[in-house]
């Protein structure tokens, strides 16, 4: 032990990726080890710039606890900088926290888009003029590790670079608790001395907060195969329940019940069983698509299969959801003004990254709604942003976008107004904000019959009807 903790002491850490994952996981990092030094770098100037901000409600992401942590941390033992190559030449240890989207298009379509991970790496080999320990922490499919060996192998030969996985589980918007008491930190190796020394390493910085039962230790594909997985079985949490939710509308069974006695089973438990518009995010539905796509690839078509199911329930779900609004207006939303509340893909965040809220809403534009679209964190820019890469992509052209996006006005919740005429509120973020509406007041000003489509299964349905409301709810006859 008297060992590690010298050797924590002259250690200087490197983040390459200062995301939603790479600068909460670092900022909590530094918190709990005042004698490492942490370095989070990115090529994204205008990022950096924005995390070295004084003023800290101009951080680049929102999540809740992160500000603070960066006042208390950052120019002590936290620092932000563009400057790669001499972060990455004075570190013993380099996690890889970039981006790895889906592939979109041609061949490799789904599979999992490894250019910055593999740019990344060359470029830490290149620069590399000792011997380090390389942690995957971006979420990356199984062998991956491998690709990394033969970077380095060819790149430095002469240099030794032991390979880490140590995938991330924190879920935006509850980050800070996640990475502060996480249910597990999960770290893959090979077996030799050298790669037990480094995940040893590894270890004893999360040992400054982690109890050790906590670590679990596995091979290196284990752990890499581990991430996908889990997100998996998130995913089809949600679409199991979600496919019950259909059953409940036309039966008049009500999912929050089914959820509530189902989940009472410690066989099966009360978590990620509630039913919605589909799951949202950078994440479940990318690492489920590469999940299929390494199924495939070995050849596994049951499988894949099994979770394409998954995914297709997602998609189902929020169809469902559009299908039902447009039925209440018989089809016809046509100069229909709708309320839309809430753009990111869960509460407390500022994400809208693959955020169900973009098809619901781009799907009635095109259908002829004109939309207030309302959201606590997100920024306009990013909802226009979201929404014309959404329809261009579906081959609308540049024209026929600004026509949709001239159907669209921004305008607050908290001024009654915004509500003039409104035949339909949608709510599609369960933001706590919407809970606290003065919906009587709201329906004074809204066109008659006036709708609630409650996506998220967040107001009383029985007071709103008691006013005057026509509502919707998932899984609720
Ligand atoms: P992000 O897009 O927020 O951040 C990635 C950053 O990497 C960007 O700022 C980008 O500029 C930078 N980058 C890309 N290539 C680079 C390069 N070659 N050199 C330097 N910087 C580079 O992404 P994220 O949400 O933080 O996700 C990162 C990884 O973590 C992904 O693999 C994701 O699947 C995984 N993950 C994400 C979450 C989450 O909640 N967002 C949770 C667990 C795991
Ligand atoms: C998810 C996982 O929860 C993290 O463990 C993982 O690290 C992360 O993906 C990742 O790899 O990026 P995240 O996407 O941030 O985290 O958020 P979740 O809380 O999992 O929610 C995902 C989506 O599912 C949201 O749209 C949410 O509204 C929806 N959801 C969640 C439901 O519809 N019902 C639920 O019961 C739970």
């Amino acid at each position: 032990m008297g060992k590690f903790n010298l050797l924590l002491k002259n250690l200087k850490i490197c983040s390459v990726g200062a995301g939603y994952v790479g600068v909460p996981t670092m900022a909590v990092f530094a918190d709990y080890c005042p004698d490492v030094e942490f370095n989070v770098v990115d090529i994204n100037k205008e990022k950096i710039d924005k995390w070295n901000s004084d003023d800290l409600s101009k951080l680049p992401i929102y999540e809740p606890g992160l500000d603070d942590i960066i006042n208390k941390v950052r120019g002590k033992n936290l620092f932000f900088s563009t400057e790669i190559e001499n972060n990455i030449r004075k570190s013993q240890i380099i996690f890889i926290s970039v981006n790895t989207p889906s592939v979109v298009t041609g061949k490799f379509e789904n599979s999992s888009d490894l250019s910055n991970f593999k740019k990344c790496a060359e470029f830490i080999a290149k620069c590399s003029e000792s011997d380090k320990i390389i942690v995957e922490k971006s979420t990356v499919p199984v062998k991956s590790a491998d690709i990394l060996k033969k970077i380095f192998k060819t790149i430095k030969p002469d240099l030794k670079f032991q390979i880490l996985s140590n995938p991330e589980f924190l879920a935006e918007g509850s980050a800070i608790d996640n990475l502060r008491f996480p249910d597990r930190v999960l770290i893959g190796s090979d077996k030799d001395t050298s790669s037990i020394f480094a995940r040893d390493l590894l270890v004893n910085v999360y040992k400054n907060w982690i109890p050790k039962q906590k670590i679990i230790t596995t091979n290196l594909y284990s752990s890499e195969l581990s991430k996908l997985v889990s997100n998996a079985f998130l995913a089809q949490r949600i679409s199991s329940i979600n496919s019950i939710s259909a059953l409940c509308e036309v039966t008049g069974a009500d999912i929050s019940e089914i959820a509530k006695a189902v989940g009472a089973d410690s066989r099966i438990g009360g978590k990620y069983l509630k039913s919605s518009i589909g799951f949202g995010g950078s994440c479940l539905k990318k690492d489920l698509l590469n999940l299929i796509y390494l199924s495939n690839y070995y050849g596994l078509k049951e499988v894949a299969d099994y979770w394409l199911g998954v995914l297709k329930i997602n998609q189902f779900q929020s169809k469902r959801f559009i299908n039902k609004i447009l039925k209440c207006f018989n089809g016809n939303v046509n100069n229909k003004h709708i309320n839309i509340l809430g753009w990111a893909f869960k509460q407390n965040t500022d994400d809208s990254r693959d955020s169900p809220s973009i098809a619901i809403a781009a799907h009635l534009i095109t259908k002829g709604a004109i939309l207030n679209i309302h959201d606590v964190k997100v920024s306009k820019f990013n909802i226009i942003s979201d929404l014309s890469s959404f329809w261009k992509n579906k081959g609308f052209c540049s024209e026929k976008v600004s026509e949709f996006l001239d159907r669209i006005t921004f305008k607050k919740t908290n001024d009654i107004d915004t509500f003039n005429n409104s035949s339909a509120i949608v709510i599609l973020t369960e933001w706590k904000e919407y809970k606290v509406l003065n919906f009587n007041k709201i329906y004074a000003v809204m066109s008659k019959p006036s709708f609630i489509f409650d996506g998220r299964k967040i107001l009383n349905k029985s007071k709103l009807k008691s006013i005057g409301y026509k509502c919707f709810e998932i899984g609720k006859n």
